[in-house]
């Protein structure tokens, strides 16, 4: 399954770096879905009868949910074969122009309410430039699920990225720091990912446009905090929904319950 989301960073850099304040957020999101997603563009869209009827029972709270993110500008683009994640980021180059912008793939989740992963990334951004790499070590047995980054240390967290490989054999992984869904990416990817040949799979790979653009240009990897959940795998999914539902405060302690119940039954 492709990537659905995709997730540019519309500012230039120069505002980018312009003020400190965390208010400043994402203004817009371009989500590059395919093939029988529609249901993503039905669920960010508005809901007039939904609506209207909240208002009606004086749902306010429920209302408010609804319009968090009519701020928010969402634009959608299709790829039209599934020939893998740098090609899907080539869609997007129309969108972009000629900015830094922000990649998130809709199925890696990272839980830090106080520092989210891709603050954490713009931080690093802000302060070095170049491309940021959201990067966290994986057990050797799962190298081969991921892209991996080798690098020079920069500081605790920070490496230099000096090479990568997409989905390596154990035997012959650079390291286990792995690749996990965020990017900051300079534009300088698109020149890259039109002249990169499909790689592992038969599908364009985003690291093999990545490998190249550290040759030319400061790629950093970010060791970034966070418990990060692999929605792309079924148990991964399972625990994201166990455990959000787990720290929600209106249902967080009744599910709770019902758990304890529910695995003594079993
Ligand atoms: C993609 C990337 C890979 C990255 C991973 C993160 O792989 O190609 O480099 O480490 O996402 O989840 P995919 O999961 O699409 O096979």
């Amino acid at each position: 399954m492709e990537r659905a989301f995709s997730l540019p960073q519309r500012r230039r850099r120069k505002r980018c770096c312009q003020s400190s304040t965390r208010r400043r957020g994402i203004e817009d999101i371009l989500i590059v879905s395919g093939h029988g997603k529609r249901a993503i563009e039905d669920h960010f869209d508005s809901a007039p009868t939904l609506e209207a009827e909240l208002r009606k029972k004086k749902k306010f709270d429920l209302l408010a949910k609804i319009e968090e993110t009519a701020d928010i500008r969402i634009h959608y683009i299709r790829q039209r074969y599934m020939r893998g994640l740098g090609d899907a980021i080539l869609c997007a180059k129309a969108f972009m122009g000629d900015e830094p912008f922000a990649v998130l793939l809709g199925d890696d989740v990272v839980y830090n309410p106080d520092n989210p992963a891709l603050r954490q990334l713009i931080d690093v951004y802000e302060n070095r430039g170049g491309s940021v790499l959201g990067c966290q070590e994986v057990a050797m047995s799962q190298v081969s699920s991921y892209g991996i980054v080798e690098g020079e240390q920069l500081d605790g967290r920070l490496m230099r990225v000096m090479d990568m490989v997409e989905k390596p054999l154990t035997e012959e992984a650079p390291s286990r720091l792995a690749v996990l869904g965020r990017y900051i990416i300079s534009p300088k990817i698109f020149e890259l990912l039109e002249h990169t040949a499909p790689g592992k799979g038969g599908e364009v790979q985003l690291t093999d446009a990545l490998k190249v653009l550290a040759k030319e240009e400061a790629v950093y990897a970010y060791a970034f905090e966070g418990l990060r959940y692999d929605l792309g795998d079924k148990l991964g999914f399972l625990k994201a929904t166990v455990e959000f539902a787990l720290r929600r405060k209106d249902i967080g302690e009744h599910f709770r319950r019902y758990l304890r119940n529910m695995v003594e039954t079993f």
